[in-house]
């Protein structure tokens, strides 16, 4: 017995040396020291010793399970070393390769714009009030004193969704709203897109943008218009320029005026960009119409107020000299990523 137990611990040695993972460990583990295994095996002759013999055999046979086990313990920490190395190495980082470049976005020309556009307003105490794209055919029309077959609609025919739902044809129907629901002072700019059913070419297309602006008070006159746009325009263009009012009509305004600006390229002189004249018309604009005033529920005795109305597409057009509307929207990257 006690060669049999000694056979078992050199094989168990030379085995040992072999192992390479942790399931191969635990299989010699089971093989030598399990409840069938070679030891328990070797155990069971125990009942042929003599009583003298038997308690030698016993120490023995614990000496050698004792060797057994610490060594299969030191092997599973040398595997545990080797298993972490092999990781290390594994899952090394070259920090030498070059990184993944991240393409920032940037704004859209309009966006450009409408920002700087919206920046000057909140400046002079404006907010920003939006109204529904689908419209009601008495906001964008009927208030703001444009009757059914008024020729004024001839030149905002638009998409209807029933005779009286559309698409709005501009921003100024916002006007309303906000008279319906601010009782005066108001001071508001609302941009938004708008529709409308033209052709698309270099300087239409059936969507386009507008900021709407509107001022009720007491007291507004022309003078207030006039210097509101004039500060605006300096902000926009730069300190030397200047503004002139052309009479105009509108119906929602009276009296209506066009507002241009010298030529921000030019200075007035005349060149391509202004067509010679020396003067860029930018927005239209007028002293609120008492029976708007009155349709948004506020009384025109008492107080009164102006309106505007820009056209983002142009605006953006001029600053960056760009000559095609269609540019705007076909999302051409080579013509975006200049801006
Ligand atoms: N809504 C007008 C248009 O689309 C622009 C406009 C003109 C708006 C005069 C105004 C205004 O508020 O007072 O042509």
């Amino acid at each position: 017995m006690k060669e049999q137990l000694m056979a078992m611990r050199r094989v168990f040695g030379d085995r040992l040396a072999q192992v390479n993972t942790r399931a191969e460990l635990e299989a010699l583990r089971v093989e030598f020291l399990g409840k069938k295994g070679q030891l328990t095996t070797i155990l069971k002759q125990m009942g042929k010793l003599s009583a003298e013999e038997r308690p030698v055999m016993g120490q023995l046979a614990n000496e050698v399970r004792e060797l057994l086990e610490s060594s299969l313990a030191n092997h599973s920490e040398q595997i545990n070393a080797l298993e972490i190395a092999q990781r290390l190495k594994a899952e090394k980082i070259d920090i030498t390769i070059p990184g993944k470049k991240y393409k920032l976005g940037h704004k859209h020309p309009l966006s450009i714009v409408l920002d700087e556009v919206k920046e000057i307003f909140l400046g002079m105490g404006f907010s920003i009030a939006t109204g529904p794209e689908v419209e009601l055919d008495y906001y964008n029309f009927e208030a703001l004193n444009i009757p059914k077959n008024h020729p004024s609609r001839d030149t905002q025919d638009t998409f209807y969704i029933t005779e009286n739902i559309l698409l709005r044809t501009q921003t100024s129907p916002v006007q309303i709203r906000v008279m319906e629901k601010q009782a005066p002072p108001i001071r508001i700019i609302s941009p938004g897109r708008v529709y409308r059913s033209d052709a698309v070419d270099a300087t239409h297309s059936p969507l386009f943008n507008q900021v709407e602006g509107l001022v009720v008070d007491k007291g507004i006159t022309m003078g207030d218009l006039k210097g509101c746009l004039e500060a605006f325009a300096k902000r926009l263009y730069g300190e030397d320029t200047k503004i002139r009012l052309r009479p105009h009509h509108f119906q929602f305004t009276e009296p209506s005026c066009e507002i241009d600006v010298s030529c921000f390229r030019c200075g007035g002189k005349g060149c391509p960009m202004c067509k010679g004249e020396g003067w860029i018309e930018i927005l239209g604009a007028g002293m609120v119409h008492p029976k708007v005033l009155k349709n948004g529920g506020i009384d025109p005795d008492v107080y009164s107020g102006f309106a505007f109305g820009l056209g983002l597409e142009r605006l953006t057009m001029f600053r960056f000299q760009i000559d095609d509307l269609r540019l705007l929207y076909e999302n051409d990257q080579k013509f975006l990523n200049q801006f």
